[in-house]
């Protein structure tokens, strides 16, 4: 059976302590580090070559027909087929997009971007919940929990009531998640508890929940979610007809995707499936700039696994004395507090990343642009294509390079924030988003007021 060719594994390199798969936990019990899911790859079937993967060759009825993750099995081999849980995520598209690769200053047919938007939830979330569902199904957990800025809790409360699995959690900061994300947790049956607090405030208390009850933790700690994860760079690859792309670019927030694309290409890469690495480029709101402050003012590394904790513990010390939390229009990636940040901090070791931060303006300047491709993304998303655009202007990612945008949210999570954008004058702006400091809309079309009149209809037609 495929879960005997999965083990769970501390990263710590002086602990290293592993784990059967049928366990459940978040953290190494003995260190607290973070753990993997490591496979017996010798008996595994992994194919030969790189194009082989990824076929819709699972048994007829099998899930791999349905799911743009299982179909990628052999490279996550923890479940039986039989097992496997999925909704159909994982169907979406990697878009050639020239004309915001001549907003980021990339050569017209080098970007494309990854629209993760188009999962049954909406966003990427789905491709790790296929992964986290089938190991709680696995262990046969009856109750699932999670924190969320809005797309964990929409896409576990989705998979919940689709499955009949486990009956949902959900807890989000009081007044911190887009509606869009709201209403599907609300819609799809969660228990939802809105923690007075923000992300980091709620995602402290699942995990004392979590412990408390017997409750399965569905968050990227969770090291099967990130399994499902890593399917996202098998599509970019796919998409790609298998080239390696020289940059991805994604936003960062509670760092899980950045920490699963680089678990998904270095393990390629020992597979001898690819022979090169692209570099990871992980974008931070301003607003919510850990990760960038730790690795680009603190100096912060992997360091071979020995990451310095005390340098991360001094940081979050200085946080709360300042009294300081995150603040960002990109309400996904409002987070100070990344429980993945010592795996994202691997994959930028791995893979020769670099960490950027994006004001809000550019952010909502970059997520209008990517809507005149035709199709769009929330703010947070957007982030990968303004942090795109200042690598580029600071000679970091070369005009000439092959790049990879992950999109990570659909537009309609955000409504709010686009209309906002396209429809308020300066000074409703100013007063709605001034705290953010975004202060104008450079793209901004504006719906227009016309009387119910065929000439005024008319005039205003030609105005235009
Ligand atoms: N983009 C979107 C649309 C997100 O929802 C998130 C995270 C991120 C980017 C950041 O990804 O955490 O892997 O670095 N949203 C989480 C949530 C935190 O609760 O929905 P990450």
């Amino acid at each position: 059976m495929a879960v005997e060719l999965a083990h769970q594994a501390c990263i710590h390199p002086d602990c290293a302590s592993t784990y059967e798969a049928g366990e459940v936990l978040s953290r190494c019990p003995r260190c607290g580090s973070l753990l993997d899911v490591r496979y017996d790859w010798d008996r595994a079937q992994v194919p030969a070559r790189l194009r082989d993967l990824g076929r819709f060759d699972v048994p007829a009825g099998g899930l791999g027909r349905v799911s743009g993750v299982w179909r990628f099995g052999a490279l996550l081999p923890f479940a039986p087929t039989e097992a496997q849980v999925t909704i159909g995520e994982g169907h979406t598209q990697l878009r050639p997009c020239p004309k915001v690769a001549e907003y980021t200053g990339i050569d017209p047919t080098n970007l494309s971007l990854q629209y993760e938007g188009l999962n049954p939830s909406g966003s990427f979330k789905d491709n790790g919940m296929a992964a986290a569902f089938t190991h709680a199904r696995l262990v046969g957990a009856k109750k699932a929990g999670c924190a969320s800025t809005g797309n964990t809790s929409a896409s576990m409360a989705a998979f919940a009531s689709a499955s009949g699995l486990l009956k949902p959690v959900v807890f989000v900061g009081s007044g911190k998640i887009a509606y869009g994300k709201l209403s599907q947790a609300l819609e799809f049956g969660a228990r939802t508890l809105q923690v007075a607090g923000d992300f980091d405030d709620a995602m402290a208390r699942i995990q004392e929940v979590c412990r408390e009850r017997g409750v399965y933790l569905m968050n990227s700690l969770n090291p099967f979610r990130l399994e499902g994860q890593k399917t996202i760079m098998y599509r970019v690859l796919e998409g790609l007809d298998w080239e390696v792309p020289d940059w991805i670019v994604v936003p960062g927030g509670n760092l899980g995707n950045s920490s699963a694309f680089g678990k998904a290409f270095l393990e390629l890469k020992d597979l001898g499936l690819i022979d090169r690495l692209p570099r990871l480029a992980v974008i931070n709101a301003a607003g919510a700039p850990t990760l960038a402050n730790l690795v680009n003012r603190e100096g912060l590394r992997w360091n071979e696994g020995r990451v310095d904790m005390d340098k991360v513990a001094a940081y979050y010390r200085g946080l709360d004395e300042r009294g300081e939390k995150a603040h960002t229009l990109a309400s996904a990636i409002e987070i100070n507090r990344p429980v993945n940040l010592t795996k994202c901090l691997r994959a930028l070791a791995g893979l020769n990343g670099v960490v950027r931060t994006v004001p809000d303006q550019e952010i909502l300047d970059a997520k209008a642009q990517v809507g005149t491709e035709g199709f769009g993304c929330e703010p947070a998303s957007a982030a990968s294509v303004a942090g795109l655009r200042a690598l580029v202007a600071e000679g970091v990612v070369d005009r000439s390079a092959r790049v990879v945008c992950v999109l990570t949210g659909h537009p309609l999570k955000d409504p709010h924030a686009t209309v906002g954008y396209h429809g308020y004058d300066a000074g409703q702006l100013a007063e709605a988003y001034g705290g953010y400091g975004v202060t104008r809309a450079a793209y901004r079309n504006a719906p227009v007021p016309v009387d119910n009149d065929l000439g005024a209809i008319l005039k205003a037609l030609d105005d235009a």
